[in-house]
């Protein structure tokens, strides 16, 4: 069954011992088991084979010039797989020390022989490593003890899952198995940081915040969409897709009123003028940051499956703040509304 065409059937595990067994014996036979960890749940297969990475690529459909995280059970694991010589040793160090097991994804330099394939690093020399917290997550890397990549266990270019259900809504029948790990505590995918040259530079921001990251780092550069700061569709730097993230309506951000037809995603109980209370959503009604992210992608897909009976046209979107966790929130909402692949760039864009 693993390494074959797409299963016919995906297993529902448990989060319990024969669980965790079962989906790390798949793991190492080169299947695809998804699982939760405390950002998302990832679609994960071994690292080191590249029929099973292969295979990734195809049952999300995600283009092959994106590469993809590799998940292991501890930090000299993972940085086992880097060439540790850099200006940054320290600080990748104690990055992982402070916040590993965590929602923190480290770039670093490809070691020349490093056991992961090229296609997980879309032929770069550079990789993506994280240590995923969450006790099922934790147990079945180190029982499979191979390095395990996992993208977002979504269709490439829609909303990441936060439950077991939101990946068999997308993956039913393209996987071997999901292990169901119930809700995701923290909600929104790991904070990518690149440590390959002298200063670190913030990729994607996500569940370990800008300001706890300066902590350990004094100053951080941040990057643009494109890791540099314009806007582009085909990354030089991956992973800096513009249009992500995307339910199927359309988005419209910092709105404070309503157009015809929109449903409304607020936070901090904010009110608009004609909002009608069936069509809104408050992602946190105490405008508690920590909430928000744990809801965000659930509440989109929400939307969007109450969209057809209603007849919605959008989603409007009020204004949340900038720092903290806001970071990462805005910036999903801002790849969630900006143009589809399909469509044509607004004239002013
Ligand atoms: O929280 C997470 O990070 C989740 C869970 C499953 O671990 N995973 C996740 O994977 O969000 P994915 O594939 O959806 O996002 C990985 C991001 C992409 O933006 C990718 O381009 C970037 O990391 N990335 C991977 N390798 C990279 C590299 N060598 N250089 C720059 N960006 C890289
Ligand atoms: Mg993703």
């Amino acid at each position: 069954m693993p390494h074959s065409a797409p299963p016919h059937r995906t297993e529902r595990l448990d989060q319990d011992h024969d669980g965790i067994r079962r989906a790390a014996r798949l793991l190492r036979q080169g299947g695809l088991v998804a699982f939760g960890t405390e950002t998302v749940y990832g679609l994960g297969g071994l690292a080191t084979s590249l029929k099973t990475v292969e295979h990734i690529f195809r049952a999300k459909g995600r283009p092959s010039f994106n590469p993809l995280i590799s998940h292991f059970a501890s930090a000299e694991a993972a940085f086992a797989e880097a060439d540790m010589a850099i200006p940054l040793h320290d600080m990748a160090w104690e990055l992982a020390r402070r916040f590993w097991p965590g929602p923190l994804t480290l770039i670093l330099p490809r070691r020349t022989g490093s056991r992961l394939c090229e296609a997980v690093t879309a032929g770069l020399d550079t990789l993506a490593v994280r240590v995923p917290k969450g006790r099922a997550v934790e147990e079945l890397l180190r029982l499979t003890d191979q390095p395990v990549a996992a993208p977002s266990a979504n269709r490439s270019g829609r909303v990441s899952p936060s439950t077991a259900r939101h990946v068999l809504d997308e993956l039913d029948g393209r996987i071997d198995a999901v292990l169901d790990t119930g809700p995701c505590p923290v909600g929104l995918e790991s904070t990518v940081l690149d440590l390959t040259g002298s200063q670190p530079v913030l990729r994607r921001p996500g569940g370990v915040t800008l300001e706890e990251l300066q902590e350990t780092c004094g100053p951080v550069t941040v990057a643009g969409h494109d890791g540099t700061g314009g806007s582009i569709s085909r990354p030089n730097a991956p992973g800096q897709l513009t249009s992500h993230y995307a339910p199927s309506l359309p988005v419209r951000l910092e709105a404070t009123d309503l157009k015809p037809h929109e449903a409304f995603l607020t936070f901090g109980a904010r009110q608009a003028e004609g909002a009608s209370p069936a069509l809104s959503l408050d992602l946190s009604p105490d405008g508690n940051l920590e909430e928000a992210a744990r809801r965000l992608f659930a509440a989109l897909r929400q939307l969007d499956h109450t969209a057809a009976r209603h007849g919605l046209t959008g989603i409007a979107v009020a204004p949340l703040p900038e720092n903290g966790l806001g970071r990462a929130l805005r910036d999903r909402l801002e790849r969630a509304a900006a143009p589809r692949p399909a469509e044509p760039a607004p004239p002013s864009a």
